[in-house]
């Protein structure tokens, strides 16, 4: 399918994440340094990267699960359906949970996922972002730790897709068109 061009300026390099996923990685190890093993559950697709430098940081026993959801727009409602495309493996009944997230633009997808793990009655169950939007948020969501707030732009990279391209760049970059219009 052809595609507007466009280059992609780094936005947050590869470098800061891993520092700041250090940084994060100790605090969580913290919160959690009791439990028997804490469950990692990353929504895919964007989260697989960093799932993986962050469990890689914890200093805890951990499990990882995935779980896939989805956001349609409803132009009818202009309300957002989230779907559960692919549901957790495990139990995460009365078990320590820390639900990854890449980032969190209207908040749809992590309050909807938020709500459904829940009534599987996890014991603990804590949530964080690499990236944070707070400007286009739609639905009252706070992730318990946050990697970076970030401007309201459109950022790939490091697990992020412009139509499922740019996943693999090792940083964060956002995309600038290079034809006419903005
Ligand atoms: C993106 C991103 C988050 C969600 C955030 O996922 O990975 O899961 O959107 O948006 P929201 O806060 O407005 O709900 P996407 O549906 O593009 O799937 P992907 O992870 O497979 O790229």
């Amino acid at each position: 399918m052809p595609h507007r061009p466009y280059v992609i300026d780094e936005l947050i390099s590869a470098k800061a994440i891993a520092a700041r996923i250090e940084h994060l990685a100790r605090e969580i190890s913290q919160v959690f340094e009791d439990t028997d093993k804490l469950v990692v559950v990353g929504l895919l697709r964007g989260s697989f990267v960093f799932i993986a430098d962050l469990v890689r940081e914890l200093k805890l026993p951990v499990e990882v699960d995935f779980l896939e959801a989805s956001s349609y727009g409803n132009a009818m409602e202009s309300s957002r359906e989230v779907r559960i495309f692919k549901d957790l493996r495990g139990t995460i009944e009365g078990r320590d949970v820390l639900v990854v997230e890449d980032i969190i633009d209207t908040g749809h997808t992590l309050a909807h996922v938020n709500d459904y793990l829940k009534t599987k009655h996890p014991a603990r169950m804590k949530t964080i972002a690499l990236l944070d939007k707070p400007a286009r948020r739609e639905v009252d969501f706070k992730a318990d730790w946050i990697g970076f707030e970030i401007p309201d732009e459109f950022v790939v990279g490091y697990g992020i897709d412009f139509a499922q391209r740019d996943r693999n760049l090792p940083h964060i970059g956002k995309v600038r068109f290079t034809d006419d219009a903005k």
